[in-house]
């Protein structure tokens, strides 16, 4: 690793790995032209037959796929020595599926003599917006919402969140793919189950929208995936008119439900721009609904392309590019952070 004092951030082309789950995602920005050069590899066919992600078969997965796709990118961009610096997810995740992106960004680092810097993951979902060629303007109110996490985030400055509101008990895309796992649908079941509800164009179901009638931006999630249970049990057997309807009425109040808290979360920080990131962020219907509200609001809505709203490369390589340029790395070797709370990071 290099000495703080001797390294000048002009550059430069930034590797990212992520391994923090069940995707390896290995890419390079170039933070000089904007260029991105990525390969996501999905290990989902390896847990669909558990019904979830397996930690120890995802950690031995990245060990698999990592060095390969890697390898792939660098004959595309010429030699590893054009490699300026090294982004690596750090946390938050599954401690093992991390700690295989960490080392071979260290052990890189070390190779090449190059910074190397260890990034949030949801940080890096926050920025995937600003790989867009319109990028959101600050402050901006940041909605997270994925497998593992759904946040509302007050983003004054870059670096600098503010927790707004979270869940308390599923996160959203929890919340999909377990009711979909109720409808038979495989694992991991968001996408299906959004398909089948947009087969439909009514329900004759109604489910609650969780925490909404009271102030705040917290939210919960559990009540609905019960809902639904509920319903499955009383209607079997299932034939696919009533699952369809059921995804339907599932999908119209989560999405509800994150529009009011969105619309909200505007109003009490006065801001005008809204942000949208993470696996669920690839709903269509949800970033239609919040297309509508944000006009009506006079407000703008910013979400990354849909190759940046899951889990990829690119994003940690922009958010590690950002903080490398400001001269930040890792001085020592540092653990990597299976919990890490966003509200803890620098400003950039
Ligand atoms: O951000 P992500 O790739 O991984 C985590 O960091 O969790 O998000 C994955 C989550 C899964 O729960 C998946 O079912 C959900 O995002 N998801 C969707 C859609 N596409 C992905 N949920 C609803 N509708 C979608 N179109
Ligand atoms: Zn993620």
């Amino acid at each position: 690793m290099q000495d703080l004092d001797q390294f000048s951030p002009v550059f430069m082309k930034v590797l990212g790995i992520e391994t923090s789950c069940d995707e390896t995602g290995i890419a390079v920005y170039d933070s000089a032209s904007g260029s991105i050069w990525q390969r996501l590899y999905s290990q989902i066919e390896k847990h669909r037959e558990y019904g979830g992600v397996v930690p120890e078969l995802a950690s031995r997965d990245h060990v698999v796929k990592a060095a390969p796709m890697l390898e792939e990118i660098l004959a595309e961009i010429g030699s590893i020595d054009d490699i300026d610096a090294i982004a690596y997810t750090r946390g938050p995740g599954l401690i093992g599926a991390l700690m295989v992106g960490a080392n071979l960004a260290r052990g890189l680092a070390w190779a090449l003599d190059r910074p190397v810097l260890g990034v949030h993951h949801m940080e890096g979902h926050l920025l995937a917006p600003m790989l867009a060629d319109e990028k959101p303007e600050l402050p901006f109110v940041a909605l997270l919402v994925s497998g593992g996490h759904t946040l509302l985030v007050d983003v004054r400055t870059l670096g600098d969140y503010r927790i707004l509101g979270e869940t308390l008990d599923d996160a959203v895309g929890e919340a999909f793919d377990k009711t979909a796992k109720l409808l038979g649908l495989p694992y991991p079941g968001g996408p299906e189950l959004a398909q089948l509800a947009d087969s439909v164009s009514q329900s004759r179901f109604d489910f609650p929208r969780p925490m909404t009638t009271r102030p705040g931006l917290e939210f919960s999630f559990s009540g609905l995936k019960t809902a639904a249970l509920n319903i499955v049990r009383k209607h079997q057997p299932l034939d696919d008119a009533l699952r369809a309807e059921i995804a339907h009425a599932f999908q119209r109040a989560v999405v509800d439900t994150l529009k009011i808290k969105c619309r909200r979360a505007l109003t009490e920080t006065g801001y005008r721009n809204l942000v949208i990131a993470g696996g669920v962020g690839a709903n269509r219907h949800l970033r239609e609904a919040l297309g509508k509200m944000t006009r009506a609001h006079n407000a703008r809505l910013y979400f990354p392309a849909l190759e940046y709203c899951t889990d990829n490369g690119a994003m940690i390589a922009y958010a590690g590019a950002l903080r490398l340029l400001q001269g930040q790395q890792d001085i020592e070797v540092s653990d990597v952070l299976p919990r890490w709370s966003l509200e803890s990071l620098s400003v950039i």
